[in-house]
């Protein structure tokens, strides 16, 4: 059996994804398991699962900049707690963390930009990064095995509230000529479907007892800035017919749009290991296509 906290945009695509592969799986949304409850988590864990994803966490990066106790509450502390159970029940933990460990300035080697490797040290900056970095060290320093933390990059989906969904938005509203996006902030837009299908392929190595890594680096393949992926989803949008009209999309330094949080400027990570699981990992254009194909995605933004 397979516990899932947390029933946002990775956990719903979980649940479709173990779905259709017929696993055993339990979801729950915060009002049924609220992570920080140490009570409820050793009462939920008592039941012994198999493997316990842990999709949770406090997600709204700016926010967290006001809201730190919450942010560190949830993204550090009570994955610490979740560990300490895991450890003492022998229940495998995959844990869910972030490219925004990276913060600081890329390296240059041989004329290039470094992408980020599992093995690189973190430079996490923000309250978001900083907590998502602690919930990381909390599990390394309490477990030593049946753990894996999976590193993600720009997720999005149908679910919730996401970058395409906003660049949809704005630019089906009849009162905005323009969108302006900022073009040096670089990274790897990612599918929380892709990433779906990428874990249920680990669960099954694991479940097969094929050797996994305690760390992986997750993403679609490709890079993009803020502006390439918005130039992208309006190209797709005006295909698709979900558009109606072209608009001006003019890419911004990151010093035109201050936010409460700093954002990284290059956070491409290496994926030469989840290559191991995930022999060719889609391009991020390519899954974009898919996404907003779905009904759904096209049914909630409508709806906005
Ligand atoms: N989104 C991204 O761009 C991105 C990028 C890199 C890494 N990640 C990581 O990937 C993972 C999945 O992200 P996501 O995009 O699926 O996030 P999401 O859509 O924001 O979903 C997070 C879920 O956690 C729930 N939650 C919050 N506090 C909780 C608590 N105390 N107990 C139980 N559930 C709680 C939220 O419920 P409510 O909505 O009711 O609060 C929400 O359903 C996270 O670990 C995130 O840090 C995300």
């Amino acid at each position: 059996m397979i516990y899932i906290t947390g029933t946002g945009q990775l956990g719903q695509e979980l649940q479709k994804v173990f779905r259709d592969t017929n696993k055993s799986f339990q979801a729950f949304p915060i009002e049924e398991w609220d992570i920080c409850n140490t009570n409820q988590n050793e009462d939920i864990l008592s039941k012994n699962p198999s493997f316990l994803i842990n999709t949770a966490a406090y997600t709204a990066v700016d926010k967290a900049e006001s809201d730190l106790k919450l942010a560190y509450e949830i993204n550090s502390e009570a994955v610490l707690n979740l560990a300490q159970i895991c450890k003492k029940r022998n229940i495998y933990f995959i844990h869910i963390s972030t490219d925004f460990v990276f913060g600081k300035n890329p390296v240059v080697q041989n004329g290039n930009l470094k992408f980020w490797s599992t093995t690189d040290l973190s430079s996490p900056k923000g309250i978001y990064a900083e907590s998502k970095k602690k919930g990381e060290s909390y599990i390394e320093n309490t477990l030593t095995d049946k753990y894996t933390i999976i590193r993600t990059s720009w997720l999005y989906s149908a679910y919730g509230n996401n970058f395409p969904k906003t660049i949809l938005r704005l630019l089906n509203d009849p009162n905005r000529k323009e969108l302006n996006v900022i073009e040096d902030q670089i990274g790897r837009p990612t599918w929380a479907y892709r990433l779906a299908n990428f874990i249920e392929l680990l669960v099954q190595n694991i479940s097969n007892s094929i050797p996994v890594e305690k760390m992986y680096h997750f993403s679609n393949s490709g890079l993009a800035s803020w502006y390439d992926f918005a130039c992208a989803i309006q190209d797709i949008g005006l295909n698709k017919g979900i558009l109606k009209e072209k608009k001006s999309i003019t890419p911004i330094p990151t010093e035109s749009y201050p936010t409460p949080a700093e954002r990284p400027r290059f956070s491409v990570m290496d994926l030469t290991k989840s290559q191991s699981i995930m022999k060719n990992i889609p391009h991020w254009r390519e899954d974009l296509e898919y996404c907003l194909s779905e009904d759904l995605i096209i049914k909630s933004w409508m709806n906005w």
